[in-house]
Protein backbone atom coordinates (compact mmCIF):
# COMPACT_ATOMS: atom_id res chain seq x y z
CA UNK A 1 0.00 0.00 0.00
CA UNK A 2 1.08 3.35 -1.07
CA UNK A 3 1.53 6.12 2.04
CA UNK A 4 1.47 9.68 1.72
CA UNK A 5 2.40 12.22 4.55
CA UNK A 6 -0.06 15.18 3.43
CA UNK A 7 -1.10 15.71 6.97
CA UNK A 8 0.01 15.07 10.40
CA UNK A 9 -3.42 13.20 10.33
CA UNK A 10 -1.62 10.31 8.35
CA UNK A 11 0.40 8.80 11.64
CA UNK A 12 -1.12 7.29 14.61
CA UNK A 13 0.63 8.10 18.21
CA UNK A 14 2.36 4.41 18.01
CA UNK A 15 3.86 5.29 14.44
CA UNK A 16 4.56 8.76 15.46
CA UNK A 17 6.83 7.64 18.92
CA UNK A 18 8.09 4.92 16.87
CA UNK A 19 9.89 7.88 14.12
CA UNK A 20 10.90 9.74 16.94
CA UNK A 21 12.50 6.83 18.31
CA UNK A 22 14.01 6.42 15.14
CA UNK A 23 14.98 9.80 14.47
CA UNK A 24 16.62 10.26 17.65
CA UNK A 25 18.78 7.03 16.71
CA UNK A 26 19.81 9.14 13.23
CA UNK A 27 20.86 12.25 15.18
CA UNK A 28 23.44 10.07 17.35
CA UNK A 29 24.75 8.37 14.52
CA UNK A 30 24.74 9.66 11.10
CA UNK A 31 26.29 7.18 9.17
CA UNK A 32 24.69 6.26 6.16
CA UNK A 33 22.26 3.67 5.70
CA UNK A 34 20.31 2.18 2.93
CA UNK A 35 16.47 2.45 3.64
CA UNK A 36 16.64 4.40 -0.22
CA UNK A 37 18.76 2.59 -1.80
CA UNK A 38 17.89 2.34 -5.91
CA UNK A 39 15.30 5.10 -5.27
CA UNK A 40 14.93 8.37 -6.77
CA UNK A 41 13.24 10.69 -4.87
CA UNK A 42 11.55 14.13 -6.71
CA UNK A 43 11.86 17.53 -5.10
CA UNK A 44 9.09 19.68 -6.25
CA UNK A 45 9.21 23.49 -4.74
CA UNK A 46 6.81 25.80 -5.75
CA UNK A 47 7.87 28.43 -2.65
CA UNK A 48 11.56 29.11 -1.85
CA UNK A 49 13.20 26.60 1.31
CA UNK A 50 16.37 26.45 2.67
CA UNK A 51 16.21 23.64 5.40
CA UNK A 52 13.15 21.61 3.85
CA UNK A 53 14.74 21.10 0.31
CA UNK A 54 18.63 20.75 1.52
CA UNK A 55 17.42 17.98 4.65
CA UNK A 56 15.07 16.23 2.44
CA UNK A 57 18.20 16.01 -0.64
CA UNK A 58 20.64 15.09 2.14
CA UNK A 59 18.27 12.99 3.93
CA UNK A 60 17.81 11.42 0.38
CA UNK A 61 21.58 10.82 0.14
CA UNK A 62 22.30 9.29 3.26
CA UNK A 63 19.45 6.85 3.13
CA UNK A 64 20.76 5.51 0.02
CA UNK A 65 19.09 7.21 -2.73
CA UNK A 66 19.47 9.88 -5.11
CA UNK A 67 17.43 13.24 -4.62
CA UNK A 68 15.98 15.08 -7.69
CA UNK A 69 15.13 18.57 -7.57
CA UNK A 70 12.79 19.91 -10.17
CA UNK A 71 11.96 23.44 -10.00
CA UNK A 72 8.33 24.06 -10.75
CA UNK A 73 9.25 26.64 -13.04
CA UNK A 74 11.35 24.46 -15.42
CA UNK A 75 8.39 21.67 -15.58
CA UNK A 76 5.42 21.58 -17.59
CA UNK A 77 3.57 22.10 -14.82
CA UNK A 78 4.72 25.85 -14.93
CA UNK A 79 2.93 26.18 -18.49
CA UNK A 80 -0.50 24.81 -17.35
CA UNK A 81 0.23 20.92 -18.04
CA UNK A 82 -2.22 19.34 -14.70
CA UNK A 83 -1.28 18.32 -11.56
CA UNK A 84 -2.78 14.84 -12.35
CA UNK A 85 -1.19 14.48 -15.76
CA UNK A 86 1.98 15.50 -14.08
CA UNK A 87 1.53 13.39 -11.34
CA UNK A 88 0.50 10.13 -13.67
CA UNK A 89 4.32 11.02 -15.95
CA UNK A 90 6.07 11.47 -12.42
CA UNK A 91 5.26 8.01 -10.81
CA UNK A 92 6.88 6.59 -13.89
CA UNK A 93 10.31 7.41 -13.31
CA UNK A 94 10.87 8.14 -9.39
CA UNK A 95 10.14 6.37 -6.51
CA UNK A 96 8.35 9.31 -4.63
CA UNK A 97 7.72 13.24 -4.30
CA UNK A 98 8.17 15.67 -1.51
CA UNK A 99 6.44 18.96 -3.00
CA UNK A 100 6.08 22.17 -1.21
CA UNK A 101 3.14 23.98 -2.94
CA UNK A 102 0.03 26.83 -2.31
CA UNK A 103 -3.08 24.79 -1.72
CA UNK A 104 -3.58 21.24 0.08
CA UNK A 105 -5.44 20.44 -2.91
CA UNK A 106 -2.90 20.42 -5.24
CA UNK A 107 -0.98 17.48 -3.05
CA UNK A 108 -4.35 15.68 -2.75
CA UNK A 109 -4.29 15.90 -6.66
CA UNK A 110 -1.17 14.44 -6.91
CA UNK A 111 -1.12 11.49 -4.49
CA UNK A 112 -4.77 10.84 -6.01
CA UNK A 113 -3.54 10.60 -9.80
CA UNK A 114 0.55 9.38 -9.04
CA UNK A 115 1.35 5.93 -8.00
CA UNK A 116 3.70 6.84 -5.52
CA UNK A 117 3.98 8.35 -1.75
CA UNK A 118 3.55 11.88 -1.61
CA UNK A 119 5.38 14.45 1.32
CA UNK A 120 3.79 17.59 2.01
CA UNK A 121 6.94 20.07 2.54
CA UNK A 122 4.43 22.74 2.99
CA UNK A 123 1.49 24.03 2.23
CA UNK A 124 -0.85 26.86 2.90
CA UNK A 125 -2.45 24.55 5.02
CA UNK A 126 0.16 22.53 6.41
CA UNK A 127 3.51 21.83 7.49
CA UNK A 128 3.36 18.62 8.87
CA UNK A 129 7.82 17.71 8.32
CA UNK A 130 8.53 20.92 10.58
CA UNK A 131 5.93 19.08 13.66
CA UNK A 132 8.12 16.47 13.24
CA UNK A 133 10.92 18.67 14.16
CA UNK A 134 9.51 20.13 16.46
CA UNK A 135 7.98 17.01 18.87
CA UNK A 136 11.70 15.80 18.54
CA UNK A 137 13.41 18.65 19.91
CA UNK A 138 10.69 18.72 22.51
CA UNK A 139 11.04 15.50 23.45
CA UNK A 140 15.20 15.90 23.48
CA UNK A 141 14.52 18.14 26.32
CA UNK A 142 11.30 17.10 28.36
CA UNK A 143 11.75 13.48 27.78
CA UNK A 144 8.22 12.23 27.68
CA UNK A 145 5.91 14.84 25.64
CA UNK A 146 2.81 13.91 27.34
CA UNK A 147 1.89 16.82 29.94
CA UNK A 148 4.01 19.28 28.08
CA UNK A 149 2.50 22.90 28.15
CA UNK A 150 3.37 24.58 24.87
CA UNK A 151 2.37 27.78 23.75
CA UNK A 152 2.02 28.63 20.12
CA UNK A 153 2.22 32.50 19.69
CA UNK A 154 1.48 33.90 16.31
CA UNK A 155 -0.38 33.40 12.92
CA UNK A 156 -2.91 30.46 13.39
CA UNK A 157 -1.33 29.38 10.42
CA UNK A 158 0.21 26.42 8.62
CA UNK A 159 2.58 25.42 11.45
CA UNK A 160 0.38 26.23 14.17
CA UNK A 161 -2.02 23.60 12.23
CA UNK A 162 0.45 20.45 12.11
CA UNK A 163 1.62 21.59 15.78
CA UNK A 164 -2.15 21.59 17.20
CA UNK A 165 -1.81 18.17 15.86
CA UNK A 166 1.20 16.63 16.68
CA UNK A 167 1.04 17.55 19.97
CA UNK A 168 -2.38 16.82 20.64
CA UNK A 169 -1.39 13.09 19.19
CA UNK A 170 1.15 12.92 21.90
CA UNK A 171 -0.60 14.15 24.62
CA UNK A 172 0.85 17.68 25.20
CA UNK A 173 -1.47 20.64 26.12
CA UNK A 174 -1.51 23.30 23.17
CA UNK A 175 -2.76 26.74 23.53
CA UNK A 176 -2.83 28.62 20.21
CA UNK A 177 -2.16 32.16 20.91
CA UNK A 178 -3.17 34.33 17.97
CA UNK A 179 -4.42 37.79 17.17
CA UNK A 180 -7.95 38.67 16.51
CA UNK A 181 -8.92 37.40 13.28
CA UNK A 182 -5.73 34.70 12.57
CA UNK A 183 -6.93 31.75 14.25
CA UNK A 184 -6.39 28.25 13.39
CA UNK A 185 -8.87 26.64 11.30
CA UNK A 186 -11.89 25.77 13.48
CA UNK A 187 -11.97 22.42 11.18
CA UNK A 188 -8.27 21.51 12.54
CA UNK A 189 -8.75 22.88 16.53
CA UNK A 190 -11.93 20.67 16.59
CA UNK A 191 -9.66 17.55 15.02
CA UNK A 192 -6.96 17.88 17.78
CA UNK A 193 -9.54 18.42 20.65
CA UNK A 194 -10.91 15.03 19.30
CA UNK A 195 -7.42 13.46 19.31
CA UNK A 196 -6.67 15.00 22.74
CA UNK A 197 -9.41 13.22 24.72
CA UNK A 198 -7.74 10.11 23.21
CA UNK A 199 -3.78 10.72 24.67
CA UNK A 200 -5.31 12.75 27.53
CA UNK A 201 -3.85 16.03 26.29
CA UNK A 202 -5.50 19.19 25.47
CA UNK A 203 -5.96 22.03 23.17
CA UNK A 204 -6.95 25.32 23.35
CA UNK A 205 -6.92 28.84 21.72
CA UNK A 206 -6.78 32.40 23.20
CA UNK A 207 -5.95 36.23 21.91
CA UNK A 208 -4.64 37.03 25.20
CA UNK A 209 -0.62 36.54 25.10
CA UNK A 210 -0.07 36.91 28.75
CA UNK A 211 -2.36 34.17 29.82
CA UNK A 212 -1.83 31.77 26.85
CA UNK A 213 2.01 32.04 27.98
CA UNK A 214 1.63 31.38 31.04
CA UNK A 215 3.51 28.57 33.01
CA UNK A 216 4.07 27.16 29.08
CA UNK A 217 6.93 24.26 29.43
CA UNK A 218 7.91 25.96 25.57
CA UNK A 219 7.23 28.85 23.59
CA UNK A 220 6.79 28.75 19.69
CA UNK A 221 6.43 31.19 16.88
CA UNK A 222 6.50 31.89 13.20
CA UNK A 223 6.64 34.65 11.23
CA UNK A 224 3.54 37.13 11.26
CA UNK A 225 2.93 37.12 7.09
CA UNK A 226 3.57 33.60 5.18
CA UNK A 227 4.87 32.97 1.58
CA UNK A 228 1.97 34.27 -0.24
CA UNK A 229 0.93 36.65 2.16
CA UNK A 230 3.60 39.44 1.45
CA UNK A 231 1.30 41.95 0.57
CA UNK A 232 -0.26 41.53 3.75
CA UNK A 233 2.85 42.12 5.70
CA UNK A 234 2.18 45.92 6.76
CA UNK A 235 -1.28 45.37 7.39
CA UNK A 236 -0.13 42.59 10.22
CA UNK A 237 2.68 44.58 11.86
CA UNK A 238 0.21 46.72 13.71
CA UNK A 239 -2.15 44.15 14.58
CA UNK A 240 0.44 41.00 15.52
CA UNK A 241 3.09 43.80 17.93
CA UNK A 242 1.43 42.55 21.07
CA UNK A 243 2.63 39.15 20.28
CA UNK A 244 6.03 39.44 20.03
CA UNK A 245 7.79 36.82 21.57
CA UNK A 246 9.48 39.12 23.69
CA UNK A 247 12.02 38.75 27.02
CA UNK A 248 8.75 40.20 28.67
CA UNK A 249 6.71 37.11 27.36
CA UNK A 250 8.99 34.59 27.55
CA UNK A 251 9.13 35.34 31.69
CA UNK A 252 5.38 34.63 31.96
CA UNK A 253 6.47 30.93 31.19
CA UNK A 254 7.68 28.49 33.12
CA UNK A 255 11.32 29.06 34.42
CA UNK A 256 13.33 26.69 32.42
CA UNK A 257 11.08 27.25 28.97
CA UNK A 258 12.59 26.86 25.85
CA UNK A 259 11.78 28.99 22.14
CA UNK A 260 11.09 26.67 19.09
CA UNK A 261 10.83 29.15 16.32
CA UNK A 262 10.70 26.70 12.46
CA UNK A 263 12.47 29.44 10.75
CA UNK A 264 13.16 31.43 8.90
CA UNK A 265 13.23 34.25 11.38
CA UNK A 266 12.53 37.97 11.75
CA UNK A 267 14.11 39.70 14.69
CA UNK A 268 12.05 42.50 16.09
CA UNK A 269 9.21 41.32 14.80
CA UNK A 270 8.01 37.96 15.56
CA UNK A 271 10.60 37.29 18.19
CA UNK A 272 12.92 39.87 20.12
CA UNK A 273 17.04 39.07 18.88
CA UNK A 274 17.56 38.63 22.87
CA UNK A 275 15.28 35.51 22.55
CA UNK A 276 15.96 34.00 19.94
CA UNK A 277 19.71 34.45 20.40
CA UNK A 278 19.30 33.92 24.36
CA UNK A 279 19.79 30.99 26.25
CA UNK A 280 16.38 29.04 26.35
CA UNK A 281 15.99 29.01 22.29
CA UNK A 282 16.47 25.80 20.95
CA UNK A 283 15.93 26.67 17.24
CA UNK A 284 19.22 25.33 15.56
CA UNK A 285 18.67 21.81 17.04
CA UNK A 286 15.27 22.33 15.95
CA UNK A 287 16.13 23.07 12.51
CA UNK A 288 18.74 20.04 12.64
CA UNK A 289 16.35 17.53 13.73
CA UNK A 290 14.31 18.08 10.30
CA UNK A 291 17.13 15.93 8.48
CA UNK A 292 16.52 13.10 11.32
CA UNK A 293 13.10 13.17 11.22
CA UNK A 294 12.78 12.99 7.40
CA UNK A 295 15.10 10.76 7.20
CA UNK A 296 12.64 8.56 10.02
CA UNK A 297 9.77 9.80 7.84
CA UNK A 298 11.20 8.50 4.53
CA UNK A 299 12.03 5.05 6.46
CA UNK A 300 8.14 4.58 7.56
CA UNK A 301 6.68 5.77 4.33
CA UNK A 302 8.67 3.09 2.62
CA UNK A 303 8.52 -0.08 4.97
CA UNK A 304 12.42 0.37 6.42
CA UNK A 305 11.08 0.97 9.63
CA UNK A 306 10.02 -2.15 11.75
N1 LIG B 1 11.14 25.82 8.41
C1 LIG B 1 11.17 25.65 7.07
O1 LIG B 1 10.39 24.92 6.48
O2 LIG B 1 12.17 26.35 6.46
P1 LIG B 1 12.37 26.49 4.88
O3 LIG B 1 11.27 27.37 4.37
O4 LIG B 1 13.72 27.12 4.75
O5 LIG B 1 12.32 25.13 4.26
N1 LIG C 1 4.36 29.88 7.92
C1 LIG C 1 5.57 30.02 7.14
C2 LIG C 1 6.49 28.87 7.40
C3 LIG C 1 7.81 28.93 6.68
C4 LIG C 1 8.66 27.73 6.92
C5 LIG C 1 5.21 30.13 5.66
O1 LIG C 1 4.32 29.40 5.21
O2 LIG C 1 5.83 30.93 4.96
Amino acid sequence: MIRHYLTVAELTATELEGLLDRADEHRADRRPRDGLAGRTIGLIFEKPSTRTRVSFEVAINELGGTPLVLSSRDLQLGRGETIADTARVLSRYVHGLVVRTFAQHRLEQLAEHGTVPVVNALSDHSHPCQALADLQTMRARFGDLAGVRLAYVGDGNNVAHSLLRAGALTGMHVTIVHPEGHPPQAQVVAEAEQVATVSGGSVATTTEPQDGVKGAHAVYTDVWASMGQEDEHAARVGRFAPYQVDVDLVALADSDAIVLHCLPAHRGEEIAAEVIDGPRSVVWDQAENRLHTQKALLELLYGALS
